[in-house]
């Protein structure tokens, strides 16, 4: 089998799927102050440019993207968005790829807001892993950053989902100075009893996502915070997060410490955005249509042999933070967290 291999050796068996540029949260740090057409219109307002539907990929072009991509040695997948469960029937969709044969696990990404009411289908629809976006455990600040009244839906959506038996658990929070870096505590305090790991990250930089150098906490001193009252003890992690236990907690604590410690070295994901565009990295504004082959009647052949060419093309490491706010690059959003 032709395996997904880059210029610099990384074997790519990754792939992360955007099923829609929607989402019913409007994150700050996810979305860009102002959208294009606004600007040019003169107005001062949160948002982006949303594809109208018939430029998003239909569960028919997304199951061949995956099936071309698992003949190539893709094994694992993420549905992500937007918000994956704004996509109506996004089970339906879980339920093809997971019936295609190398693809050990499927994964989702969730703001967790319509989870309470869906994790079962889910589950049931096979898939395999789940991490819940929560970035606060309080009501108003909840509503400060995602422009929605939503935390009791959330917790909900939690609490179901440990029901549900999800075995993996995460729970990913941006950690922002100033807005939540005092909750660091208050997050790790949450997990003692449940099977959930609280996984932080760090504040990136997008073109527009109001990113400021004195909102980014970095991991040493995230670490530092949590070791005043805890003994962090180092377990084998996943290549991207560097993972914790602590004695007597049903949970754990990881790190995706993406820009004071990238892990580009070891980077195997290839991102798959909602209009049907390859992105081979997260930070990078390469990227090439794939929709247009799909639409043009191509070969399975002929797809493969773009995204191949495409791979060849992937940068050894994403940019410093000057060169990343500088950048072209699309927003979280639309790109596919
Ligand atoms: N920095 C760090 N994480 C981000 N996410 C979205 N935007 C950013 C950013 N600027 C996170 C979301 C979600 C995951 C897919 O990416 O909170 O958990
Ligand atoms: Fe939606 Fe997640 Fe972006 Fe927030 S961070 S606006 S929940 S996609």
């Amino acid at each position: 089998m032709t395996s997904l291999l880059d210029s610099f050796n990384r074997i790519h068996n990754y792939l992360r799927i955007s099923v829609t540029d929607r989402c019913n949260f409007r994150c700050s740090y996810c979305l860009p102050a102002i959208s294009d057409s606004k600007k040019q219109a003169g107005m001062q307002a949160n948002g982006i440019d949303l594809k109208p539907r018939q430029q998003i990929l239909t569960f028919d072009e997304i199951y061949r993207v995956a099936k071309i991509l698992s003949e190539l040695g893709v094994n694992k997948i993420r549905l992500t968005g937007g918000e994956p469960l704004a996509r109506k029937d996004v089970e339906a969709l879980i339920i093809r790829i997971s019936s295609l044969y190398n693809i050990k696990t499927i994964g989702m990404t969730t703001n967790g807001y319509y989870l309470a009411e869906k994790v079962e289908l889910l589950k049931n629809s096979g898939l395999t892993h789940l991490n819940i976006s929560l970035d606060t455990l309080n009501p108003s600040r909840f509503k400060e950053i995602t422009l929605r009244d939503g935390l009791d839906k959330v917790m909900k959506g939690i609490y179901s989902a440990i029901d549900a038996g999800f075995d993996a658990l995460k729970l990913n929070v941006v950690v922002i100075r100033g807005f939540n870096d005092d909750e660091i505590l208050n997050f790790v305090d949450f997990v003692q009893d449940k099977p959930i790991q609280v996984r932080f990250i760090e504040y990136m930089p997008f073109k527009n996502n109001s990113w400021r150098e004195d909102g980014f906490v970095p991991y040493d001193e995230i670490k530092n915070n949590i070791s005043y009252k805890y003994d962090l003890i180092t377990s084998d992690g996943s290549k991207v997060s560097k993972d914790f236990s602590i004695d007597g907690f049903v949970g754990s604590v990881g790190f995706i410490t993406s820009i004071s410690n990238h892990f580009c070295g070891t980077c195997n994901r290839l991102r798959m955005t909602a209009d049907g565009h390859l992105k081979t990295c997260l930070f990078s504004n390469d990227e090439v249509s794939i929709m247009a082959l799909l639409r043009n009647g191509a070969s399975d052949d002929e797809i493969k042999s773009l995204i191949l060419d495409t791979l060849k093309q992937k940068n050894e490491m994403h940019n410093g933070i000057a060169g990343l706010l500088k950048s072209e690059n699309r927003s979280m959003l639309q790109i596919g967290g």
